[in-house]
């Protein structure tokens, strides 16, 4: 053994030695201290926030230290501009109406959907905004649009300066009960879903269910599927409301919407909120029910395949996965599908015929993909009943398959 080596085995063993103990190496001690941060996670609900004589952005911007007048930069959806023509002259003339308070720095509009997440582009854009128009820690970064637009904006506003306040306006009702509420952003890399992103709760998230007024039906759809994924591992009765209340949601009924984007949005920051990992450092993700499968699904599609549609696949493969190893009865299943058949979202896509090159079935790579997006051990939540979940660290290929062949078209 060279005179290098046994200096570093010694080394090793020496490190071994301390694993575990709270001693330093040195003979000075280590310093460790917990750092408690307290987060607000703020869901407000309204409707046409931007006409003049509502109050809340005015109130929401201008906090207790607020000084001079809070700056913001503004950032629309191109298709929430385009089907709301009068919005951007709207938001204009709130700010010049409360300009004594609020300094608007510009408005912009940014493509639509996905493609504004695989794109770094938009993303040097708003830097390069963000910059010129003097934007601080204390200003405001106002997003107004559909998951994919908040994530990117909200991936900036996290970014620049190390964290901007950042003030969600999610559009969609995927957004308004799901993606716009919680505590993460993304950015796609490679084809690879959110391979880049934080966790950054926002500065608050404003529910404006007059903007589900242009949205279209199979995007209104969308959000029916994370209700349907937030009942199945929580809450039973939710479930059963939305199976009573297909036919309203069917018609858009405006209620029947408010009251399914309201409980969906509720259960998502409840278990974000009190789950004790609301940055997700453990292995366990509720919130990811039949995802692994979705994420593979939208990338295989070139994104063909929005997240919703993905998502109601992805369920309907992890239900019929939960009855084939024996966990959920088959009326449950049966029920299960039947609510999204109902609802008119998809069970089956033709990209889960697809192969890799070593004859696998192509939506496979989807587990390792969720493992090594998520961490440490691969976790996949399941369904015992309606309403109750648990946890498998490892899936039988022979039964997944098995279930999307059973998958109804
Ligand atoms: N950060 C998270 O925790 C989280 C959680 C779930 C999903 N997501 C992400 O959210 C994205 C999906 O979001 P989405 O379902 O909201 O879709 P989206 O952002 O792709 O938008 C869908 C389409 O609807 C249009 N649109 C949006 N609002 C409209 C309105 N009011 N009127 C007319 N048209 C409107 C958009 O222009 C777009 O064309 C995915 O990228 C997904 O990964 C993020
Ligand atoms: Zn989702």
């Amino acid at each position: 053994m060279t005179k290098h080596l046994r200096a570093k085995k010694q080394y090793q063993n020496t490190s071994r030695q301390f694993v575990g103990k709270k001693y330093s190496m040195s003979s000075l001690p280590n310093i460790e201290h917990s750092i408690a941060i307290p987060y607000q996670l703020r869901v407000l609900f309204t409707e046409r926030a931007f006409e003049p004589a509502n109050p809340l952005v005015r109130q929401l911007l201008c906090t207790k230290e607020s000084g001079a007048r809070r700056k913001a930069i503004i950032y629309i959806d191109e298709g929430v501009a385009t089907a709301n023509s009068q919005l951007v002259p709207q938001i204009e003339a709130y700010f010049q109406h409360h300009r004594a308070d609020l300094n608007l720095r510009g408005i912009h509009l940014l493509p639509a959907g996905e493609p504004i997440k695989n794109e770094t582009d938009y993303l040097k854009q708003i830097y390069a905004q963000i910059e010129d128009q003097k934007i601080c820690r204390h200003s405001y970064l106002i997003a107004i649009g559909g998951g994919a637009l908040l994530d990117t904006v909200g991936f900036a506003a996290a970014t620049a300066h190390r964290g901007i306040r950042h003030i969600r306006f999610p559009t969609t009702t995927l957004g308004q009960g799901d993606a716009g509420v919680g505590v993460k952003n993304g950015f796609n890399f490679r084809g690879k879903k959110n391979f880049v992103g934080t966790f950054s709760p926002p500065f608050a998230v404003v529910n404006d269910f007059a903007f589900l007024e242009t949205l279209p039906e199979k995007h209104l759809r969308n959000g029916y599927i994370e209700a349907i994924k937030v009942a199945l591992i929580r809450d039973a009765s939710f479930f059963e409301w939305i199976e009573s209340n297909a036919d309203a949601l069917n018609r858009f009924d405006p209620d029947a919407l408010r009251q399914l984007v309201h409980t969906s949005a509720q259960h998502h920051v409840t278990h974000i909120a009190t789950s004790g990992d609301p940055f997700e450092m453990g292995s366990v993700r509720p919130l990811d029910f039949g995802h692994w499968a979705a994420h593979k699904l939208e990338q295989l599609s070139d994104f063909r395949i929005s997240h919703g549609e993905a998502v109601a696949i992805g369920i309907a493969i992890d239900t019929l996965y939960s009855q084939n190893i024996g966990y959920l009865d088959a009326p449950s299943a049966d029920r299960i599908l039947a609510l999204i058949k109902k609802l008119h979202l998809p069970t089956y896509a033709p990209e889960l015929e697809l192969q890799t090159s070593e004859n696998q079935n192509a939506t496979l790579a989807g587990l390792e993909e969720f493992r090594e997006h998520l961490g440490g051990l691969l976790t996949i939540t399941l369904l015992k009943q309606i309403g109750q979940r648990f946890e498998v660290h490892e899936m039988d290929t022979e039964k997944i398959l098995q279930s999307i062949a059973q998958l109804p078209r």
